[in-house]
């Protein structure tokens, strides 16, 4: 357990400098733990994964593979930047997975959250497996552990990760960044040169936009969730609310209304507002978006969003909801 706590005089990276001393020491560190043996790493395009993926890079190019899964339930853009960011412009071995319809079919008339989230988890783990498999000579596999996973779980994270693999796929672990505090590792992420929106962006849970979709995921809901939180998020950007908010999306519930268009009745699918503000998430209160803002969105995603013809505000702190729907 000793070698798993941050010791008690490690300065707090809070700069450039300190970053750049931190990148220096953990590439020299990795380069002695892995030699020129091959890493592999499941690269979500989250914060912590990225920042691993990058100081990867640094220290040993092509021996690092990433493997990037789609599931199908990533927000608009995400999977499109992982490869320019990774691929185009860092130059990775990045083996992306497209894995978008073997995620829908098994959750096609799943309704119970926790199901959902185990069918999620472990459709992760075979695809991921599989592509392990598909590869010679790998011995160590890199993870985006931070200091706070380590605390709560004693170093495995729990969610949207490669926890339980197969005995012949036991690897030696690379945890880089197992003693940042998450607000380290942005400032590492910039230092790396990261994109900012990928460093400073908002949690987002690993089964994606699936709590989103409460109930039995459908392909054209999905595409409501995704499209509205695209508005959402553009929309926040441009007011300067990105950064300022800590987590803000939009949850389409699985049932639809009557509204009118042109003169005929229409029954389509609502989108509801969620945005909080937290320290840890066990606690969030309601961000109290302008009027006129909130009219812009909801103007947005009824011109722009097919199939919705209602656009609500969820203002529920948590407790008594939590900051998900489901
Ligand atoms: P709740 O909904 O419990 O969420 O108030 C608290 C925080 O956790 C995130 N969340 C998850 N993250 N896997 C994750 O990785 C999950 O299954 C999951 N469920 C909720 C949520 O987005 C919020 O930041």
């Amino acid at each position: 357990m000793s070698n798993n706590l941050r010791d008690p005089k490690m300065e707090r990276i809070t700069t450039k400098e300190l970053a750049d001393q931190f990148i220096d020491e953990q590439i020299k560190e990795i380069r002695k733990q892995v030699g020129n043996k091959k890493v592999l790493l499941a690269l979500s395009g989250g914060v912590d994964s990225s920042v691993v993926a990058a100081l990867l890079i640094k220290a040993i190019g092509n021996n690092l593979t990433c493997v990037h899964v789609n599931h199908g339930l990533l927000r608009k853009g995400e999977p499109e930047q992982v490869i320019k960011v990774f691929k185009e412009e860092l130059g990775a071995n990045l083996i992306y997975v497209d894995a978008v319809d073997r995620f829908l079919d098994a959750l096609a008339g799943v309704e119970d959250p926790e199901r959902k989230r185990k069918i999620i988890g472990k459709i992760f783990i075979d695809v991921f497996v599989e592509e392990a498999r598909k590869l010679d000579d790998i011995e160590f596999l890199a993870q985006g552990t931070i200091y706070p996973d380590i605390l709560e779980s004693n170093g495995i994270k729990s969610h949207h990760n490669v926890g339980g693999l197969p005995d012949d796929l036991k690897f030696e672990l690379v945890e880089p960044v197992k003693f940042l505090y998450k607000d380290e590792v942005r400032v590492v992420g910039e230092a790396l040169g990261l994109p900012h929106n990928m460093v400073y962006r908002q949690p987002f849970p690993g089964p994606g936009l699936g709590v989103r979709c409460p109930g039995a995921i459908t392909r054209d809901r999905l595409e409501v969730v995704r499209e509205s939180d695209a508005i959402l998020r553009e929309e926040f950007a441009l007011n300067g609310l990105e950064g300022k908010v800590w987590q803000y999306f939009t949850v389409v519930p699985p049932f639809k209304s009557t509204g009118i268009k042109d003169n005929q009745r229409t029954f389509e699918y609502m989108v509801v507002l969620r945005a909080v503000n937290s320290i840890d998430a066990t606690k969030a209160t309601v961000e109290e978006i302008p009027y006129p803002l909130l009219f812009k969105i909801r103007d947005r995603i009824l011109n722009e969003v097919k199939g919705v013809n209602r656009v609500l505000v969820d203002i529920s702190d948590k407790p008594v909801a939590t900051i998900e729907w489901e």
